[in-house]
């Protein structure tokens, strides 16, 4: 029988090593990036309350990580920002605090994906849960992360966001095999037969690829168990799924929304541009610094 009780956990894995973007996460882990004024992190949170998530487990590469100190309590900088009237802001940074249940959780080593997960099996009980990779954004009015949830809700099963990719991106994504269907509209869930992570052009089954949401059923801690480590030593999410579709139903949703690889520098760039668009006070200004841009030469970079 499906497990379809509700989805009420879930995990965000950030403990990575962020390599596409260093020198900035050399320190500054890459979930601290920030995009048009918010770090990464909270685009992924937000999503998640929107979603009907009321416990988030991140997974950290140590406690002392900037990420946790981002939702701590500050009361020395509540009390100077109050003193300089910024109560506002003040009022802000308190919220940080209250936004939804989170526990901390550490990754001692980078060995993948699926290991980041296990690292929240002791906070998860025996429920399905969710799993949000915070360097993609989805912008959408009806959050992909409850698309995918209404999906186990209908259908049970397993769930994975899924979007045509251009070939050149085939070797950066986990791609799916689905079942012989017409259904590609957005909105529409197809069965998968199978994944492969990051196969060559020629080795992809499709151009399908897999974003950074996962509704998960129990079952997929049996999967990992027997998921042997790829060349680098990773345990991939991607080849445990790739087991568990033999015996469990996985679904992959056409999800509805704008997506951004937020962990890639063009991505990065995209997703600033966009959603500095979204803000009413930048709107403006960006939109005409655009324009000049495109219109003259006078990007001089000092020269
Ligand atoms: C991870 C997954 C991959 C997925 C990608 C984008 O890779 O392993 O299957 O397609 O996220 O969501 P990463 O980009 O973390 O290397």
């Amino acid at each position: 029988m499906p497990d379809r009780a509700k989805i009420s956990k879930a995990v965000i894995p950030a403990a990575g090593l962020g390599t596409r973007m260093l020198p900035a996460t050399k320190v500054l882990p890459k979930e601290m990036l920030p995009v048009a004024g918010k770090p990464l992190i909270h685009y992924a949170i937000e999503e998640l309350v929107a979603s009907g998530i009321d416990s988030i487990i991140l997974v950290v590469r140590n406690q002392k990580s900037l990420v946790q100190s981002h939702f701590e309590r500050d009361l020395a900088l509540e009390s100077s920002l109050e003193s300089r009237n910024l109560a506002a802001a003040a009022e802000e940074l308190r919220r940080l605090s209250d936004i939804v249940n989170l526990q901390f959780v550490e990754q001692h080593q980078p060995l993948g994906l699926a290991n980041a997960v296990c690292c929240a099996r002791p906070l998860l009980g025996g429920e399905s849960f969710f799993v949000l990779l915070p360097d993609v954004i989805m912008v959408n009015a009806d959050p992909v992360a409850r698309q995918m949830i209404q999906v186990h809700a209908s259908r049970g099963g397993s769930v994975v966001a899924i979007r045509e990719i251009e070939a050149k991106d085939v070797d950066r994504h986990g791609i799916v095999e689905v079942e012989h269907t017409t259904a590609t509209a957005s909105g529409a869930a197809v069965r998968i037969t199978g994944l492969v992570e990051k196969p060559s052009l020629g080795a992809a089954p499709s151009r399908l690829g897999v974003f950074g949401r996962y509704v998960l059923e129990p079952a997929i801690w049996e999967a990992i168990e027997q998921t042997a480590p790829d060349a680098r030593g990773e345990i991939q999410l991607t080849d445990a799924l790739n087991l568990l579709c033999s015996k469990n139903c996985l679904f992959g949703l056409h999800f509805q929304g704008d997506h951004y690889d937020a962990g890639d520098p063009f991505g990065y760039f995209r997703a600033n541009v966009d959603l500095s668009l979204c803000d009413p006070h930048l709107r403006q200004p960006c939109l005409e610094y655009l324009s000049r841009l495109q219109t003259s030469d006078a990007l001089t970079l000092g020269k």
